[in-house]
């Protein structure tokens, strides 16, 4: 369906050109003063310093011809030449009416759909997802899926973190505990045991401890009441053992057999939990693509750059130069090829690109990590398009996020000092939900739980997307969880109100089907009296209307500028103007059947855009809470 804004410039260019200024002056907004008109015109203001007139003079000679429209039941010429309108009952009514009847709810399919790859999730095989994982996560699965009910074809990619230092570390460590193992027996040939040396919850402490291991500070040592010789002693062996775990990494990556045979372990492993912690999130991948699948790659693409002239020895560090004219501080070169030739951070992007553009051809990339990630980005984005690897004009964006801080400003831990495991989050969070859900208990202690699950997910979910993306942000539980308030508990709750107004109003027409004694059934007489959506009887019920008549604006909007808080600042609006009308209307009361039937079926197109809302955020909503 065309905008409604649209629909109301329409009718201003007509106006406008009709008085004979130009009709790039026929700009509306929603207006900035709801006391006084729901949209509103600046263009007179702008016309009149090309026409050489007073604006005023401008606006009312528009008003004057706007008034013949039907799309408008006020419009005014105010000082100093604001153009304040009014939208006609019946043509609100009308416009959510055909969007009730659009299965589509009015969003329309983009005329020129694209294929766009979204580079998202980024986990770290083997080492654990937190919170920073949790943001990449939410905002990459809202992305993805905005452009997929906007019609572009959307391909998610989780670019796995698979080919680091870690794998090194496990390996060693996983060397220390069980030397008895045959990937570390050399004379070993045959093939190697099918069956994983450690399980998920093993691989979960594996990695921390060989970490901590690697990093250990004879001063930690001391802190913690080690005398000085054993603490440098430790020291010592971790840093022999860091030294030990940075060769298994370079061995493993030159495509050593048995170590090849311990990642794919890990890899499997790993892969399965992730995919656990996804689907609880409510985030899926069409590609579980990481680092590793594009290393084939590399030696060719390093050739390209130094055959083009692109990348030069600079201490012993192969690199390209990436700095421009226009940026404001001169940005360092983007190394290729480190001086002991390890694989890059940089290197592994740069060969995923050239196996999206081989096996994919995207017509444009977005990527979702932390903003810390900037510069990586622009140097990736850059060699790409010098090197040629992707087209000039390709759009490659990257969208990169704030930190998710505790109440006390500083990044979120966990009560011990800790990182914050995702699971953990999302466990406490759900226990918190279930508390509340529990003090005013109607429901049993399994559908509460169930219930947590689900309000849970949204609270974090919206709690993280509400913000714009690239902002630091407090997460306060507390705040989150609420009923009340722009958060996800109280989009919930609105929707779920909705569907037991909707349910009383069918067991009203059950009923009334039970004492009929004619043929006329209620489901016909629901149908009969709700079959269309009548001028607002009042003022918030016609607030309500505006806001749902926004539904494809906003979408497109949000997509356009990704920004999902955009979408979440539209459903708390929504909400709001829903819960107002609910305050002042009864609907289950109205004796006026055509009226009642009216409201019935806007509220349940409210229930519907909602419901479309929060799906393209990523959670759903619980039949009752
Ligand atoms: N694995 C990375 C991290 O944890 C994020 C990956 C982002 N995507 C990319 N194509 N580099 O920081």
């Amino acid at each position: 369906m065309e905008k409604i804004v649209s629909l109301i410039e329409g009718g201003l260019r007509e106006a406008f050109s009709a008085c004979g200024y130009e009709e790039r002056f026929a700009k509306a907004v929603l207006s900035n003063r709801p006391d006084l008109c729901e949209y509103q015109c600046n263009g007179a203001m702008t016309a009149a310093k090309a026409y050489k007139k007073r604006p005023i003079d401008i606006a009312s000679a528009v008003v004057e011809k706007l008034k013949e429209s039907h799309m408008f039941s006020m419009c005014d010429a105010v000082m100093p030449g604001f153009i304040n309108l009014k939208l006609d009952g019946g043509f609100v009514a009308g416009y959510v009416e055909q969007m009730a009847a659009d299965e589509r709810l009015g969003l329309e399919k983009a005329e020129d759909p694209k294929k766009i790859i979204v580079d998202y999730g980024g986990a770290n095989v083997a080492k654990p997802l937190h919170v920073g994982h949790l943001r990449s996560a939410a905002i990459g699965e809202c992305i993805k899926r905005m452009g997929l009910a906007l019609g572009h074809e959307m391909i998610g990619d989780v670019h796995l973190g698979d080919w680091g230092l870690q794998m090194g570390l496990i390996i060693e460590e996983l060397r220390d505990r069980k030397p008895e193992l045959p990937y570390f027996d050399e004379a070993h040939t045959g093939p190697y045991p099918e069956e994983a040396p450690f399980t998920i919850s093993e691989l979960e402490e594996i990695y921390p401890a060989a970490s901590r291991k690697a990093k250990f500070k004879a001063e930690e040592g001391v802190a913690a009441g080690m005398s000085q010789e054993e603490a440098a002693a430790m020291a010592e062996s971790g840093r022999v053992f860091a030294e030990r775990a940075h060769l298994a990494t370079r061995k493993l990556q030159e495509g050593y057999p048995p170590f090849m045979a311990i990642w794919s372990h890990i890899m499997a492993v790993s892969k399965k939990d992730l995919e656990k912690n996804y689907s609880a999130l409510n985030v899926s991948f069409d590609l579980w693509k990481g680092e590793s699948d594009v290393q084939k790659y590399i030696p060719g693409l390093i050739q390209d750059l130094v055959d083009k002239g692109l990348a030069y020895e600079s201490q012993g560090a192969l690199v390209v130069d990436i700095s421009e004219d226009s940026d404001p501080k001169e940005l360092p070169p983007c190394i290729v090829r480190k001086s002991d030739g390890a694989a890059l951070y940089a290197t592994s992007d740069l060969g995923t690109i050239l196996e999206r553009e081989k096996e994919i051809r995207p017509d444009a990339y977005i990527y979702i990590a932390d903003k810390r990630q900037d510069l990586h980005f622009t140097q990736v984005f850059r060699v790409a398009k010098k090197a040629g690897f992707v087209r000039q004009d390709m759009p490659m964006d990257f969208l990169g996020f704030g930190t998710m801080n505790g109440k006390d400003g500083k990044p979120f831990k966990t009560r011990d000092g800790g990182v914050m495991r995702l699971e953990m989050l999302i466990d406490d969070i759900s226990k918190a939900v279930y508390q509340r859900i529990m003090e005013n208990r109607t429901v049993s202690e399994e559908e509460a739980r169930q219930t947590a699950k689900v309000v849970g997910l949204a609270a974090l979910k919206y709690g993280d997307l509400s913000n714009q993306a690239a902002k630091d942000y407090v997460f306060d539980i507390d705040r989150f969880i609420s009923f009340e308030g722009n958060t996800g508990p109280y989009i919930l709750y609105t929707i779920v109100r909705i569907q037991s107004i909707l349910g009383k109003y069918a067991a009203l027409c059950a009923e009334g089907q039970a004492d009929q004694t004619s043929s006329d059934d209620a489901a016909g007489q629901m149908e009969r009296s709700a079959k269309r959506i009548l001028p607002a009887a009042s003022d918030s019920e016609k607030d309500l209307m505006l806001e749902l008549a926004r539904y494809n604006e906003v979408m497109e909007n949000a997509f356009a500028e990704k920004a999902p808080h955009k979408l979440c600042q539209y459903i708390y609006e929504l909400s709001n103007a829903f819960n107002r009308f609910y305050h002042d209307t009864k609907i289950l009361a109205e004796e006026d059947k055509e009226k009642q039937g009216s409201q019935i079926r806007l509220i349940s197109l409210a229930k519907d855009v909602l419901n479309a809302c929060i799906d393209v955020l990523g959670f759903g909503a619980p039949e009752r809470m």
